[in-house]
């Protein structure tokens, strides 16, 4: 699976995954900036937030409650469109890329 992570920048990073990871986990292992992931992918801290790309919104899982709760306390302003927990959404079963953007507060 592939994941890109695009900044404000213009700039963008690249992970390929052999296995499945969720896109918090891939970004914190291959070392990307702005995604943390303090809770380990608990929805607790909100500090893995993205806004994912057009074209793949409507092909991720729906909101669950503990993120969605989250999601109104991320560092940036949420986009009630675009925006997701990256330890919500998993790469390599299903789904086998997809584009991000790292929200500038949490680089
Ligand atoms: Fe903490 Fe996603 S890693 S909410």
């Amino acid at each position: 699976a592939r994941i890109v992570y695009r900044y404000g920048d213009g700039t963008t990073r690249a992970v390929e995954r052999a296995t499945p990871a969720s896109v918090m986990r891939a970004a914190v292992e291959a070392g990307i900036p702005g995604i943390v992931g303090e809770c380990g992918g608990q929805t607790m801290c909100a500090t893995c937030h993205v806004y994912v790309a057009d074209g793949y919104l409507d092909r991720l899982p729906d909101i669950g409650d503990d993120e969605e709760e989250m999601l109104g306390c991320t560092a940036s302003p949420r986009d009630e469109v675009r925006s997701r927990l990256s330890c919500q959404i998993v790469v390599g079963s299903g789904l086998d890329e997809i584009e991000v953007e790292v929200p500038e507060t949490q680089i």
